[in-house]
């Protein structure tokens, strides 16, 4: 099993590259299904997540290359419309893929995505959806299978602006006949990029990143070359370490406005954070300030998956914070393991009062993606030496990341038992 050894009270100097989102880049994988053709995708982080949905494209038939940062996704041939029990398993993002395999196949299987470390994560807002285009969707021993023989367009309202479902509707409309309006749909920057590759691809898509989203059902048949966005979680998980551990850290190749909220909250703690074009400069105080409350929301809202980190540099700031969690029902899992570094968090049900103090080092255990970020940030700031296990959990959705830091300047090493 791998871990991390930390030696924290190191401060944070220099610049750190940002990878592309891998938020964008699944259901841009996902997507490349759709256009029966080649697709050139750059910036492709090389990570977990990534490698499971370069599997299920293979396995659906397609030839998938990475060079680089360069994956080259061949999707001429698709001969399956299954996804493998083993693979929902491994990731359940997995379900960005029922959209285009119906789309593309007019039928479907999947086994029922579990829930997660952070909550149940239904899928009844997908479903609802691509029944309302024409899906027939039987559940069947733990499988979803799906018709799609005659798909038509129509308004879908989502009742929460889910991004997962606003990806598979976005996808299954393309092979609509007729015009598809996602009405409540996800804002995150995400939808606008995928929005962006099926254009490319010749889809007639409009509206990707506000609340109305238009499709006119074309099956978007072109090549596409595209370049998936920065990945804006991962830094605010850089920029929550710089302002936790002190010192002055430069990010590049991100997008500054999509980091907005994060960098409020770390302005609002003292920090000076000046962004020039792609890169963002934080410079943090001695010890950071108190913040005001924190409460995640649907973008453009504070973040869901900058909370976790958000939270560990908020354990060493002066005064208190509160967090309040309104979109998974169980994402306070890396509290407990932060506790063990010293850290003072009352939770109360989606609440958490952090109050800061100074850490010690601890042997932690990750307990999801972000809970495991929350815990490498916390150990760079606590005195002393930490041990941080699971990172399976980590390399899911942070390319290179005791590379980075330790360009950084941080004392951390990978090791394996
Ligand atoms: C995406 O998950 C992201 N994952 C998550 O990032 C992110 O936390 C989340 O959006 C919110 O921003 C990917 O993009 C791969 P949702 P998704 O559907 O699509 C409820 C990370 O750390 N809901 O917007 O699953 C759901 O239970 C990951 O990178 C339903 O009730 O999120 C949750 O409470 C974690 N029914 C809320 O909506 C549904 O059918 C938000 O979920 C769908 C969702």
């Amino acid at each position: 099993m791998s871990y991390y050894v930390v030696q924290g009270g190191q401060t944070l100097r220099g610049s750190v590259p940002i990878s592309g989102a891998k938020n964008s880049v699944l259901p841009i994988l996902a997507a490349t299904l759709l256009n029966g053709g080649r697709n050139v995708l750059h910036n492709c982080p090389d990570l977990r997540d990534v490698r499971s949905a370069i599997q299920i494209l293979e396995h659906l038939g397609c030839k998938v290359s990475r060079e680089g940062d360069t994956v080259t996704v061949d999707s001429t041939v698709v001969d399956r419309w299954d996804v493998p029990h083993e693979l929902m398993r491994e990731m359940r993002s997995s379900v960005i893929f029922l959209g285009p395999i119906l789309a593309r196949c007019g039928r479907a299987r999947l086994s029922l995505p579990g829930g997660c470390d952070i909550g149940q994560r239904p899928i009844d807002l997908h479903l609802s959806a691509l029944r309302k285009l024409g899906t027939v969707i039987r559940e069947q021993g733990g499988d979803i299978l799906c018709e799609a023989s005659d798909l038509q367009g129509r308004d879908i309202i989502l009742s929460f602006p889910s991004v997962g479902a606003t990806e598979n509707t976005l996808l299954t409309a393309t092979a609509c006949s007729g015009v598809t309006r996602i009405i409540n749909a996800a804002r995150e920057p995400e939808i606008a990029d995928l929005q962006e590759f099926l254009r490319k691809a010749g889809a007639l898509v409009s509206g990707g990143g506000e609340s109305v989203i238009t499709v006119s059902g074309t099956t978007p048949r072109r090549d596409v070359e595209h370049t998936i966005l920065p990945d804006r979680i991962e830094a605010a998980t850089f920029l929550c370490a710089a302002a936790a551990c002190g010192g002055e850290v430069t990010l590049t190749g991100v997008e500054p406005e999509h980091v907005g909220t994060v960098i409020q909250c770390l302005r609002d703690g003292g920090c000076a954070v000046r962004s020039a074009g792609r890169t963002i400069t934080l410079l943090a105080p001695q010890r950071l300030g108190s913040m005001p409350t924190v409460r995640t929301m649907p973008y453009p809202g504070f973040p869901t998956d900058s909370q976790a980190p958000l939270m560990a540099a908020a354990c060493t700031a002066q005064g208190s914070a509160l967090f309040i969690e309104t979109i998974f029902e169980n994402r306070f899992r890396h509290a407990a393991e932060l506790q063990r570094m010293g850290a003072d968090i009352r939770i109360s049900g989606r609440t958490a009062l952090v109050t800061g103090r100074a850490l010690h080092g601890a042997s932690v255990r990750s307990t999801d993606l972000r809970g495991g970020a929350a815990l490498v940030v916390a150990a760079l700031a606590a005195q002393g030496e930490s041990r941080v296990e699971a990172l399976t959990h980590i390399d899911r959705g942070y390319e290179h990341f005791a590379e980075k830091l330790t360009g950084l300047g941080a004392k951390i090493q990978r090791r394996d038992d």
